[in-house]
Parts: structure tokens; C-alpha cells; sequence
């Protein structure tokens, strides 16, 4: 069989692992299948402008322990780049490059929109092996994503950190923590630094709910509480807005209207920080308790990588070499059951894991005595 050549790029947010599984992909390809790998830049835009340079064994040397992406990356989807100004198609010309470069197969890093495109690429002709990372943790169809175990950990040590403080001065904390529409990170890093409330975008939150259980602890000699919160946590009345706007973005098909519906939508996603510090507010009105607000944002995303995600990254990347050297494309690599296993990309595109409201880490924080706002 004539050698095979590779190509990987990393799109989306960046997150704590991509650099251990680039690492594991290539030393992999390379090691046991003699492939050749070349890395594209800033994600798809890279292949689409043939941007890209050889990764061999001394380029993917000391790059395990490294945060971010050696490849840099950027949220650009092939069908709508923007190009001097101007949004563009550029399915084309990456298959240009594809064929130019003579590549066998196409290795895409990313989340849930990068599994979107990966399968865009696919559709469109080319071999493509996708691998799920995200500190959000809301891929569908892998139990973990990579990324998502770092920024527990980064999240859940600001917890722990808050509590002497807010202790201190028997104040309220409200901690806003990123994770998209998505409450895994939310809640796992809750629940390991014993936050006092958890809000997620799946449990829509009462404020009075929230304020009473601060009052309940007050009236127990408890004068502080943390309170974590997810960036994509709403109200009530905002989620039945939300909902509202859903369902008739279903209903829709004219072209406009299913535009101004999304754009809507993306404006409720964007009033997070205004929520976190209104929540900060209301409460201290409805306690009588000084609050203060904490922004993680992206200290959640930086550093160096945790052990757990450079073992899971390095065993979906190394996988990802094995199913190339199968011929198995149209995938991504998934990760069940501890084992690395193949989804057919159509199976898990477009659909976003979410918190299922009977999960035990939803069941655990109520035994608790955890309060999520409802
Ligand atoms: O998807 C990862 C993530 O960090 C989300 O948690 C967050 O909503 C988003 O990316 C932030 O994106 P950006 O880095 O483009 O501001």
C-alpha cells in the first residue's frame, strides 16, 4: 500500500488537549503506519487558503504538555468564510487543496460546529476523521470530550478559592462559568468545590428559589454562599421566551424569518454577563447580604492540560491513526465506555449533549442539598 498522507487542522475554541492529541495522531501516523501528516493554520481557513507545514517527529516533540493549539484555530466554516471582507463558500477550494496536497484523509479537532463542518466536508467527497474536543463537554455521542476535565479543574479550584473569601466577608459569590448552552461544567465544578447553588441552562432558575435557600442557610449561622452559575443559565421568563422563539424558528421556513429568528436567539445567548450581574444584584436586594460577581471566562480554557484529558486526548488522537490506516472515514472518534470507538459523523452533527434532568450528578447535588434554582 503506497504511503499515506494526512492532513489535521484544529477549529473552534481552543481547549486544554489538542496539542496532546495532534501529538497523538501524528507519532501514531507516523510511527506505526509511516504516513506523512501536514498541519493546516487558524482551522479550516488554513486548508481552504493552503496554509500548512510537515509535522514530523521533531515539531511534535514537547508539545504534550502545552495548552492551546501549536496549530492555532479560528471559528471559520468552510461554506461561509469571510474572505477580505466578503463571506464566501470555500467547500471548493478546500477540495482544491485536498487534491493538490494528494491527501488521504482530513483530520478535524473540534466541537460540536466542527463536527457540523466535518460532515460538510464529508458530503462534499472528502475523507474525513473528526475528533470531539471542548471544555463544554456537549458533544453528542462521546461520553467526555477532551478539554472539559482541565477546565473542571481550573473551575473547580476558583470555587474553592471563593469560599475563604465570601467566608470572610459574609458575602454572597456568584461565580459565572462558561460551558455555552451546555451545564456540564457548571454543575460538575459545583459540585466538586460545594458550591451552595448551581444554576444550568437546562434547569431554567426562580430568583426567589435561589434567594430563599441563601436565607435558609443565613438563618442556620451560614452567612456566606457560593453560587455558581453558567454562562448559558436563564430565568424562567427568559427560557420561556427562548422556548417560545424555538419553536417558531421550527414552524419557519421562510428564509428571512428564520434568519431574524435566529438572530434572536443569539441575542438572548449573548446577555450573560448582564444576567450574572443582575442575579448578583437581585440578590443582595432580596437578602440583605453584600454579593459579588466572578467572571472566570477564559482562564477556563488556558494552561496546561489536566492528566485525565492528555490521556483521553492521546488515546482518541492515536485511534484516529488507526482507523485512517483502515480506511474508516466519515467519523468521529468517540470515547465510550473507556474505549475509543468509531460514530458515523451524520449520527452526532447538529445534535448537542446537554444535561438530561435525571443525570445522577443532578440527583447527587439535590441530595446535598445543592440548590439549582428551581
Ligand atoms: O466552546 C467553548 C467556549 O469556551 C464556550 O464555553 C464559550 O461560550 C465560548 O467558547 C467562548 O467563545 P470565544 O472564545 O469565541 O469568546
Amino acid at each position: 500500500m503506497s504511503q499515506k498522507q494526512i492532513g489535521i487542522l484544529t477549529a473552534g475554541g481552543d481547549a486544554p488537549g489538542l496539542n496532546a492529541a495532534i501529538r497523538g495522531v501524528g507519532k501514531t501516523a507516523i510511527e506505526q503506519y509511516d504516513m506523512q501528516i501536514l498541519g493546516f493554520q487558524n482551522g479550516f481557513r488554513g486548508i481552504a487558503q493552503n496554509h500548512s507545514s510537515v509535522l514530523n517527529g521533531e515539531s511534535l516533540a514537547g508539545i504534550l504538555t502545552l495548552g492551546g493549539t501549536i496549530l492555532g484555530t479560528s471559528r471559520d466554516k468552510p461554506h461561509k468564510m469571510s474572505i477580505g471582507g466578503k463571506t464566501m463558500d470555500m467547500t471548493d477550494a478546500i477540495i482544491e487543496t485536498y487534491q493538490q496536497l494528494h491527501l488521504d484523509a482530513l483530520v478535524c479537532l473540534g466541537g460540536g460546529g466542527t463536527q457540523k463542518n466535518a460532515l460538510h466536508l464529508k458530503n462534499a467527497g472528502l475523507n474525513v476523521v473528526s475528533l470531539p474536543k471542548t471544555i463544554d463537554n456537549d458533544v453528542a455521542g462521546t461520553d467526555m470530550t477532551f478539554g472539559f476535565d482541565t477546565a473542571l479543574g481550573i473551575a473547580t479550584e476558583a470555587i474553592d478559592r471563593l469560599h475563604s473569601t465570601a467566608h470572610s466577608h459574609h458575602r454572597i459569590i456568584v461565580a459565572e462559568l462558561m460551558g455555552h448552552n451546555a451545564g456540564w461544567l457548571t454543575l460538575g465544578a459545583g459540585i466538586a468545590g460545594g458550591a451552595d447553588v448551581v444554576l444550568i441552562p437546562e434547569i431554567p432558575y426562580d430568583i426567589e428559589s435561589v434567594a430563599n435557600a441563601i436565607k435558609k442557610r443565613v438563618q442556620s449561622g451560614k452567612r456566606f454562599s457560593i453560587v455558581a452559575v453558567a454562562e448559558g443559565a436563564l430565568t424562567q421568563a427568559q427560557a420561556a421566551i427562548v422556548g417560545q422563539l424555538n419553536e417558531e424558528l421550527t414552524a419557519a421556513t421562510d428564509k428571512a424569518e428564520r434568519k431574524k429568528l435566529k438572530s434572536m436567539l443569539k441575542e438572548h445567548e449573548q446577555v450573560h454577563i448582564n444576567n450574572t450581574l443582575n442575579l448578583s444584584r437581585q440578590l443582595e436586594a432580596l437578602t440583605g447580604l453584600e454579593s459579588r460577581t466572578s467572571i472566570l471566562g477564559h482562564l477556563q480554557r488556558g494552561g496546561t492540560p489536566s492528566a485525565g484529558d492528555r490521556i483521553l486526548a492521546t488515546h482518541l488522537g492515536a485511534a484516529a491513526a488507526d482507523f485512517i490506516a483502515q480506511e474508516q472515514y466519515g467519523i468521529m472518534v468517540a470515547y465510550r465506555n473507556m474505549e475509543a470507538v468509531a460514530v458515523p459523523l451524520e449520527e452526532i452533527a447538529g445534535v448537542k449533549k446537554r444535561v438530561p434532568l435525571d443525570h445522577p450528578w443532578i440527583q447527587t447535588a439535590r441530595k446535598v442539598g445543592t440548590n439549582l434554582g428551581d
